[in-house]
């Protein structure tokens, strides 16, 4: 039997484990200066004067929604076809999730479903920058209306946009570092935010609501008091996993051409397999960080096909299961028909791609679907 291709796997090399080491023989592995540089290092990666650090994707989600006073009442508008983090997030602070369809190709919210789901009651949309694609954003700030746009850029480290980084339009932007990610630190994510109102909120509420960082209280001859105006979360990045994004962030160009390579060569040998539709590209200038490959089935049934990816020793992911189909959203929130969401949710599947995956295993890929719809 050829040994397991998995759908994903983390680029962790030995730049990686001394980085980390390092950390843990310091004397200080929470978060601290490591943590800062990252920061740094990360704001230049995007184009941005600063990024706040936070335990993962979905915290830095609920840090600004709550500082964007979204609750009761309000409405935010987001693609159906994203991760259940973000509706969870949305839901939880007592908002309504309005659902926007996605183009079946692209699989990016269409900016004319912004347009029409905007109601006096809308507090935010957010779009998602789906498989490291960036969402068309010159349309979707026109369709806004002013209203507040967070990018949700979990798929999009190396992302590029009309010639600049993804998050870098003014927008608050937030990135995940996942161990599916593109760059990963275990559990991690990223806020840009420009409006220092939001960045001084956010480094607040990420640690208790406590103003100084702990490394600096606990420092030589340092004051350790403290005072909280406002009740925070426990949601900061340690040093230990700060070390491992800078040595990820060190090797990104590298990992964004080795998921563009694995691409090309699907789109190319899959190009005339008629049981699936790949991939859309969007046609505005942009590069692509191939976070997912996702292609649609539709020449059998989806259950099918992973077995038979199953039985070739081939991982696989779905992302996602449409949002507006859970069912606690079902059931709180009603049924909405989405024409091309729904579609997708049926026929979708993620098949292998990471930066670690040799041409042999990418050719033992198509090989493997070819024969199964072929
Ligand atoms: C589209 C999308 N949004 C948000 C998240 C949440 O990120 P995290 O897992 O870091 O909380 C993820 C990923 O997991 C995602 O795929």
């Amino acid at each position: 039997m050829d040994e397991f291709i998995p759908m994903s796997r983390p680029y962790i090399g030995e730049e990686e484990i001394d980085a980390v080491s390092e950390v843990l023989k310091s004397g200080w592995i929470t978060t601290g200066p490591k943590c800062s540089e990252f920061e740094e290092k990360f704001a230049k990666l995007v184009g941005v004067p600063y990024t706040v650090s936070v335990s993962s994707g979905t915290a830095g989600m609920h840090l600004v929604l709550k500082l964007m006073g979204i609750g009761p009442g309000d409405e935010v508008i987001t693609p159906s076809m994203t991760f259940a983090s973000t509706v969870n997030q949305i839901t939880l602070a007592g908002a309504r999730p309005v659902f926007a369809d996605v183009d079946y190709n692209t699989m990016l919210i269409k900016p004319e479903e912004v347009d029409r789901l905007i109601s006096p009651r809308t507090k935010a949309i957010i779009p998602v920058h789906f498989a490291g694609a960036p969402v068309d954003m010159d349309a979707i700030e026109q369709a806004s209306r002013g209203i507040p746009v967070i990018e949700d850029a979990a798929h999009a480290i190396g992302t590029i946009y009309k010639g600049a980084h993804v998050g870098s339009r003014g927008n608050v932007a937030i990135f995940s570092f996942h161990p599916i990610k593109n760059i990963t630190t275990a559990e991690g994510g990223m806020v840009v935010a420009s409006d220092e109102f939001m960045v001084k909120g956010l480094k607040l509420l990420r640690f208790h609501g406590i103003e100084r960082d702990a490394w600096k209280r606990y420092g030589k001859a340092s004051d350790p008091g403290y005072d909280i105006k406002e009740p925070g979360f426990k949601y900061n990045m340690p040093d230990i996993q700060a070390a491992l994004g800078l040595a990820q962030l060190s090797k990104i160009d590298e990992i964004t051409n080795k998921r563009n390579r694995i691409a090309s060569m699907y789109l190319d040998g899959l190009s005339d397999v008629e049981g699936i539709d790949l991939p859309g590209i969007p046609g505005y200038p942009h590069t692509h960080a191939w976070h997912l490959f996702v292609v649609k089935i539709k020449s059998m049934d989806r259950g099918g096909f992973m077995r038979a990816l199953a039985d070739n020793n081939i991982g696989y992911g779905l992302h996602f299961p449409a949002c507006h189909k859970l069912s606690y959203v079902r059931k709180k929130f009603g049924d909405v028909y989405l024409p091309e969401t729904d579609v997708l949710s049926e026929k979708i599947l993620s098949i292998p791609i990471y930066p670690g995956m040799n041409d042999e295993q990418v050719y033992r890929v198509i090989d493997v679907i070819k024969r199964v719809l072929g």
